[in-house]
Parts: structure tokens; sequence; C-alpha cells
């Protein structure tokens, strides 16, 4: 993952750098760093342990000054998060940040140790700088070494190289990482997404595979993969610079969570049109005999939940797989197929490559949440989600306004295919715009979701159980509540429990059932009696009917609005991530920034 920065500016870097960092730290923050070219043409570097803070304080007292520079947020892929393995590495002269892996990075380190190079770190991206200062050791120009030395790698990266006794030149390479150039009035800035550039400049060139570029302040040239010399377009990226702040929340979380109602509504008002779902017109329904889903964590649970629907209402099979999975399966794709890509930041890169294996053989569909992003611009569709940004790690108001383009997406298809009348649809869309309403019931019992909570959070086990369009939510309510909270959690359809997990039942073990008053209740209340009758303690989330049903012997019941039944996984997503959230508030963990995670995880 990582995330970058380069500024080649008219004022002071430093500041510049953090505050590009800070729009990065979603990517890590496992350590940060910067190095700045001064007026006397001096590199020199500060580098920190943990959060952006870290840094920040250290510059307090130890203060670097220079209008040139690069910077780097690290979630640790090799060598331990240390003040040593921190970015920017540096090897003489040059200083280079880096996003991706160097896979070949043993090879060259063997051999730049064979020509007597002395490394310091336990990271791959030493060999950048070992390789890059072994070119200018043999007197070729800092371009021209950084040039060398980017087409001996192999893996992925994004890289920014900045060099001693040049304080208006910076090198960028993208490959399998993406990077974009800001260009502002003879100023440039280099970032690993746009977002990072916003408060800098709203004028942005991605660059694309392979790409490499040579910046000062007054020019950028851009080299494709063969090194001719590339046009890229600038475009003028909307993005909201202004601070991101968590609106009188105790954390984002909390915040993104509360805004699902609102989020929701503005994605539905987006795509429902005069009584239509309004899709891009390429989108041919009618032609598909199958969608493929693929996509990674949260995304892909959406991706199960969505099956159910585009299976039962549009009739049309799908199958979903986890990206990372899917890219070196080689599964055969007819060109009948839709092949789905669902992603919050539209830059995973597992979720990427498994788009690329598709590009030829199938429409792609990218459901996204930024439409700047990887798999937006390298789809052929792109059905944004409007979220708004997410900053919380743990993914709440994306996960639901994916479930809510995917069902106007399922609602298309069956209507497209006649597999469903006018009526039925209204009824459907008018099912959907009550969502909101429902959902903002749902938050006023956030109080009782908390007490159930610092409940749940005393438990080291926790099962979680749904039936049918539940079963997904299980998985994601288990997924939520361990990455935040660390307790450690595991979600089964019900049908699965006697199968094995049944074994874990205890009355140390919290099970919490989904279960809301639909055709599946019954069975699932089975599954429930069976864990009550073996001692385990059951959190039943229900709706009034469900509770009235199925609440004896419960050890606790919270009750949902009623939701038709369709959509019920978007509505009872909320007290998933409430539980979750509050379970990690109970416990005192970094319920924004959890260990060992990064928002955007961009290395395979
Ligand atoms: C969990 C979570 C992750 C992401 C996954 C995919 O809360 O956020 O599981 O869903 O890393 O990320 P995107 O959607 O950006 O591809």
């Amino acid at each position: 993952m990582c995330g970058i920065v380069g500024v080649l500016g008219k004022h002071e870097a430093a500041p510049l750098l953090v505050e590009a960092l800070k729009r990065l730290e979603y990517r890590g923050y496992d350590s940060a760093g910067i190095a700045t070219v001064d007026a006397a043409a001096q590199l020199d570097r500060r580098r920190a342990v943990g959060k952006l803070v870290n840094l920040s304080d250290l510059l307090v007292h130890e203060p670097l000054t220079g209008k040139a520079g690069i910077g780097h947020t690290r979630w640790a892929t090799h060598g331990a998060p240390t003040v040593t393995n921190a970015h920017p590495h540096r090897a003489g002269s040059v200083a280079v940040v880096h996003n991706g892996i160097i896979e070949n990075f043993r090879e060259l380190r063997e051999e730049l140790r064979a020509n007597g190079q002395e490394f310091e770190t336990e990271t791959d991206t030493e060999t950048v700088v070992a390789l890059t200062r072994s070119f200018l050791d043999q007197g070729l120009a800092p371009r021209d070494a950084a040039e060398q030395a980017i087409a001996r790698l192999e893996g992925a990266f994004a890289l920014c190289f900045l060099f001693d006794g040049e304080d208006n030149l910076l090198i960028a390479a993208r490959k399998g990482s993406p990077l974009a150039i800001g260009h502002g009035e003879g100023e440039v800035f280099v970032g690993s997404d746009a977002i990072a550039l916003a408060p800098m400049t709203d004028q942005i060139t991605y660059l694309e595979e392979g790409d490499r570029a040579v910046l000062t302040r007054d020019s950028v040239e851009i080299f494709d993969a063969r090194g001719t010399r590339a046009n890229r377009p600038v475009r003028t990226i909307q993005i909201d610079s202004a601070h991101i702040d968590k609106g009188g929340h105790k954390h984002f979380m909390a915040k993104e969570i509360a805004e699902q109602p609102t989020v929701i509504g503005e994605a539905l008002a987006h795509y429902i049109k005069g009584g239509d779902i309004v899709l891009p017109t390429q989108l041919d329904f009618a032609r598909l005999d199958r969608i493929v889903m693929v996509a990674c964590g949260t995304a892909f649970y959406a991706c199960l939940t969505a099956k159910y629907w585009f299976e039962q209402v549009a009739g049309i099979p799908v199958e979903v797989d986890i990206a990372s999975e899917f890219r070196y399966r080689e599964p055969p794709i007819g060109p009948n197929t839709l092949a789905v890509f669902v992603s919050q930041s539209g830059e995973t890169a597992d979720t990427l490559a498994a788009l690329r294996y598709c590009a030829d053989k199938a429409q792609i569909a990218a459901v996204t949440n930024v439409d700047t992003s990887s798999i937006a611009r390298e789809a052929d569709v792109n059905l944004p989600i409007r979220a708004g940004a997410e900053i919380g790690v743990a993914s709440t108001k994306a996960f639901t306004c994916q479930l809510t383009v995917l069902a106007l997406t399922a609602l298309k298809a069956a209507h497209a295919r006649g597999r469903m009348d006018d009526d039925t649809l209204a009824d459907h869309l008018a099912e959907l715009q009550s969502l909101p309403g429902r959902l903002n019931h749902a938050l006023g019992q956030a109080d009782e979701i908390a007490a159930a909570a610092r409940a749940v959070a005393e438990a080291q086990d926790v099962l979680f159980l749904g039936r049918g369009r539940m079963y997904p939510l299980a998985l994601e309510g288990a997924l939520k509540l361990k990455e935040i909270s660390y307790i450690h959690a595991e979600g089964y359809a019900s049908g699965e429990l006697k199968h094995g997990p049944i074994a874990l039942i205890d009355k140390t073990v919290p099970v919490i059932v989904m279960a809301p008053r639909d055709a599946l209740f019954d069975k699932t209340v089975s599954n429930m009696q069976e864990v009550m009758a073996r001692g385990g303690k059951v959190l039943l989330i229900t709706d009034r009917e469900g509770a009235a049903a199925a609440e004896e012997g419960t050890w606790r019941t919270l009750v949902m609005p009623e939701c038709p039944a369709l959509f019920e996984p978007i509505l009872y997503a909320l007290p998933a991530q409430l539980l979750a959230y509050h379970a990690a508030v109970a416990k005192g963990t970094d319920v924004d920034q959890p260990r060992n995670l990064a928002k955007s995880v961009t290395v395979e």
C-alpha cells in the first residue's frame, strides 16, 4: 500500500507534504517521512514511526526547509515499522519514496552487494536507491540514472525520486500502482491519488502503466513504457479540498454510519429519474447469460448479497469471487458475460488485476466510490456509489451504497429482461426510496445496540449467523467486529452450523443471529434453538414480528424497523456496524485506524 507525494513548489515544501500525507494516511500509518532539498540544494530527511502526527511533532523540533520534496506514509510490507525502514530511503545523493513491491529486490541486492554497496534496511525499496546510486556513481545524470534503475525493477511500483544538488527535479514512475501528476502555476506535484493533491491543484494528469515522468517547475515530460514521449491529458478534478472533519462525532466511522440515510438517499436520487432507473445505455442486460462479480473484503460481501438479487429477481446466473483468487485461476469468460468489479477505493490491486484479466473478454462494469480511480477509469461502464469520502478504515457507508447501486442494477436487469413489469418495478423503487427513513429509525436504536455491544465486547469469540440474503451480512458483521475490536469473529450460513461450527458453542460465545421475519425466518430460528439448547447465548437481531415469535430464551434481542424483504440487507448492515463500533469503543481500540490495516490495498 503506502502513499507517496512529491512537490516542486514556490513555497516551503514540508507543510505541503505533511498536508498531502494527511490525505493519504488511509493507505497506511506504520510510519511516515519526508525529504526536502533546501536553498543550498542539500537533501535531508525526517522519518518517524507510527502515525503522521509523530512526524509532524518531529518536524516542530527538527524542521526541514526547501521548496522541493517528497513524502511517504507507510504500510509495512518488507521489514518492521522502524525509523530505519521508513521512507524516504536514501543512498548517496538520491532519495526515493515507493508504493508497491519490488519483486526482484533480493537478486538486485545481491548484485549490488557484490559490487560493494551496503544496505541498512530490510526493505525492498532500498534496492531502488542503491541501484540508482550505482548508476550515478558511474557518472550518469540523475534522470538517466533513475531511468536505468527503473528499467531493472520487477513488480509493482509508484516511485518518486529526489536528488541532492537538484532543487528543480523530480522523477516519477508508475507500474501497477497508481500515480497522479498535479499541475500548478510554476509548480508541479506528484501524488498516489488526486485527493492528496486537492489542496494544491485540481489540474491532474494520471500516469498510465509503464509511464515515467521527468518533472521540473516549468515542464512535465512523460514517456511511455517504450520510452516514447507520451501525451497524457490534463483533467480538471472536482474534489473537495476542504479538511474532511468528523462532523461532531467521536470517530469518522460513527459519522459515516450516521450518514447512511443521506448518502443512500442521494445515490437513489442519482439513479432514479422519472420512475425509471437510469444506467449507462451500454449495459445491455437482455443479451447476458451470466454475471461475474469480483471484489475483496466488504465489497466482496456486497457482491455475495447482490448474487441473491441478480439470480432471484433478474434470473441471471451469478458467480462471485475474491479478486486475489480470481486473478490467478484463469476462469473462462464468455462474450455474453458482464464482469462487475466492486471497490470503494477503486484502487485495490487484486481487483484491478482481475479487471484487467477480463478486459478483452467481457463487458466490464465498475462499482466504485472514486470516479477518478484506476478501476473506474479502466472499466467500460462505471456505476458510482456516491457515498462521499469514506475515511474510517472499516467500510460502512460504502458497503450500503454498493448494495443500493447493485440492487438498482438488479432491478433494472430484471425489467430489461422482461422478468419484472412496470408496476412491480415501481413498487420496488418506492420500497428503496423508503429506506433512508427506515435507516434513520434504526439509527434511533443506537443506545440499545451500544448496550448489547458492550456485553459482546467481553467475549473472546463471536459467531454471526444468517440465512439467504442475511448470510453475506453475517460474514460482514463478523469482519467488521474483528477488524476494529480485534475480537475473533466468524460468520456462517445458519444451515452450516451443524456441519462443524456448532462444536464451538458454549456460554462464553455470543451468537449473533440476523433474522428478520421473512420467508426463511423459521429455518433460522430452528438453528438458533439448536444453539440455545447447547447453552449458547443468542443475540437476536430481528423485527417486531420476529421478536414476538422468537425472543423467548434469547440472551438479548434487538428490534429493527420493518423493511421490505428484498432490501433487508441494507437495513441490517446498520446494527452490524454499530455493534462492531461500540464494541471497539468499549475496548478502547483505534476505531478509525485499526492496527495492521489500511484503507486502500494497493499491493497484492
Ligand atoms: C473492511 C474493508 C475492506 C475493504 C477491502 C476492499 O471494512 O473496508 O475489507 O472492503 O479492502 O477495498 P475496496 O472496496 O477499496 O476495493
